[in-house]
């Protein structure tokens, strides 16, 4: 072929697609939003199939240009070539609470529980409602998630365990293990979020669980942390090779909980009525053995993913308000009667010290990054749009947390006390920590109260300063979130940000 053959050929193929580009865009994004009034407007990319838009982008609707863009209409956004609907308001995010059937969650835990090794017929029996019943499997047991977990007996029981363990943790006698980085007697080197992850996901497993899981797992909490660390991998599908320590620490707890649920129950006599209850449950379902450890690896990473992340949080942002940690310490002293050293009173801590809540609540508000999915069943009306059938919907409640419409002009701010400002915020509809409806976190009572426990006792019992100086842990700069992808709940510290701190025990007074 002659030289001018081929620039006119590859001129004409260039043209061709040109034209088949601007039909596309003029098509998808000017001719249809007018064709189709009545649905949300699409987010313009510019390459078909390419990821337009990344979660981060979708999480931050409070971002200014999306905000003037679509104001509080749901809207769409294309990513990996699958067409997704926002929902921006909380008033259209309770249109969605309202309409359980047409606007699904189901097919959401299905994709996570697959994650963990649950099949297509283990989800069908857990999901199907069989003849003659009301429920289903999983809404039973998210009945018993409840039953368990909101205010009663039954909660009371779990919770006085768990913050028990947290008052025998927290002293200076028992702060030895992988958190210490250096032990000079009677000063040690600590990495803050080992430290937090180990007693709090310790208290929650000795809780709900007998303590015969550590004899068949003895090597539960590092498995669970190298998992965390590396669970961010979990959605991506990756290759083997980029996710070894994520699947041998997930092999490890694995093979653990299956030698626990070998056990007689009279082997295991502290097991929650929770545990015991799914256990029961999970035998009349008929799982297989594989099936049940994995159902029951589910529901331990969903106890124990998020609270240790939250009082990481909670401790760096008092270590860099010493004044604020000060007047923390005023507020909290009275509820340990006995001196710093002794176990507080719950009563006194739990309703009389009103900055210990705000200050709790404003680090969830901040570090948090929960997300509401739905898949929709059948074309549904939200906010005045047409929803089409099978289309997923997000609803970015971390969008909303910043809204400074409702949070103030400081909204994006670390402002301790803007909980005891605003009162009313805590349980505004544009704040939703633990999500809401029909899945709102049946944890969230308990979470609240450990993470004040874990804050009180550690102020009073320890004497905690910054590392000071260059290196590697030495901070001299408030510790980055990692806000690549949100995680559902709380964020982790960016890798290498972790906090190391200075530990001495407190003087008795
Ligand atoms: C700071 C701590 C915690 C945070 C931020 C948190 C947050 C959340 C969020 C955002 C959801 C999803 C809700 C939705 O989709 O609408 C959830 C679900 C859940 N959480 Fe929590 N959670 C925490 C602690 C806990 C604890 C301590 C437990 C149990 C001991 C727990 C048990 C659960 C369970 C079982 C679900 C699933 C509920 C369902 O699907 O019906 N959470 N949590």
């Amino acid at each position: 072929m002659l030289v001018g053959d081929s620039t006119n050929h590859s001129a004409q193929i260039f043209g061709a697609v040109a034209a088949g580009w601007l039909g596309w865009y003029t098509w998808k994004f000017f001719i249809s939003p007018l064709l189709y009034r009545d649905e949300p407007k699409e987010l313009p990319y510019l390459i078909p199939c390419k990821i337009r838009i990344s979660l981060l982008d979708l999480s931050l609707y409070a971002n200014n240009t999306l905000r003037k863009r679509f104001g509080n209409d749901p809207w769409a956004v294309t990513i990996m070539g699958e067409s997704l609907y926002v929902i921006p308001s909380a008033e259209d995010v309770l249109a969605v609470y309202r309409a359980p059937k047409t606007l699904d969650f189901d097919p959401f835990i299905k994709e996570m529980l697959s994650k963990y090794g649950i099949t297509a017929e283990t989800a069908s029996k857990m999901f199907d409602t069989l003849p003659g019943q009301t429920k289903n499997w999983m809404e039973t047991m998210i009945e018993n998630f409840k039953t368990q977990m909101h205010p009663g007996e039954k909660l009371d029981h779990v919770q006085t365990r768990l913050l028990g363990f947290i008052d025998h943790s927290l002293v200076w006698g028992r702060l030895h293990g992988r958190m210490v980085l250096e032990d000079g007697g009677n000063e040690r080197v600590v990495s803050l979020y080992n430290w937090s992850e180990v007693v709090i996901v310790d208290a929650q497993t000795r809780a709900f669980f007998d303590d015969a899981l550590y004899k068949e797992c003895p090597d539960l909490l590092a498995q669970f942390q190298i998992y965390e660390d590396e669970a961010w991998k979990l959605p991506m599908d990756l290759p083997d090779f980029a996710t070894k320590a994520l699947r041998s620490s997930k092999i490890n707890i694995e093979s653990g909980l299956r030698r626990y649920l070998k056990l007689s129950r009279d082997e295991r006599p502290n097991d929650s009525w929770l545990i015991d209850i799914l256990c029961k449950d999970m035998d009349k379902l008929g799982l297989e053995e594989d099936q049940k450890v994995y159902v029951l690896f589910s529901f331990y990473r969903v106890m124990n993913a998020n609270a240790y992340k939250l009082v990481f949080w909670i401790i760096s942002y008092l270590l860099f308000h010493p004044q604020l940690m000060e007047e923390l310490k005023v507020e909290i002293e009275p509820a340990f009667r006995d001196g710093n050293h002794s176990t507080p009173d719950l009563s006194f801590l739990f309703d009389s010290c009103p900055l210990l809540a705000s200050i709790c609540e404003e680090v969830l508000r901040l570090t948090n990054w929960p997300i509401g999915t739905r898949t929709v069943q059948t074309d549904t009306i939200i906010g005045g749009k047409k929803l089409r059938q099978g289309r997923k919907l997000l609803m970015p409640y971390r969008a909303m947390h910043f809204d400074p419409a409702v949070f103030g002009a400081d909204a994006t701010a670390f402002n301790p006390k803007r909980f005891i400002m605003k009162k009313t915020l805590v349980t505004h509809k544009s704040y939703r920590p633990f999500g809401g409806a029909a899945h709102y976190c049946p944890g969230r009572y308990i979470a609240r109260r450990e993470v004040q426990m874990f804050t009180a006792v550690m102020l009073m019992r320890f004497e905690i300063t910054l590392l000071e100086g260059e290196g590697p842990g030495n901070r001299s700069h408030f510790p980055k979130m990692d806000d690549t992808l949100p995680s559902g709940g709380i964020q982790v510290p960016s890798k290498g940000e972790d906090l190391i701190v200075r530990v001495r025990p407190s003087k008795a007074v």
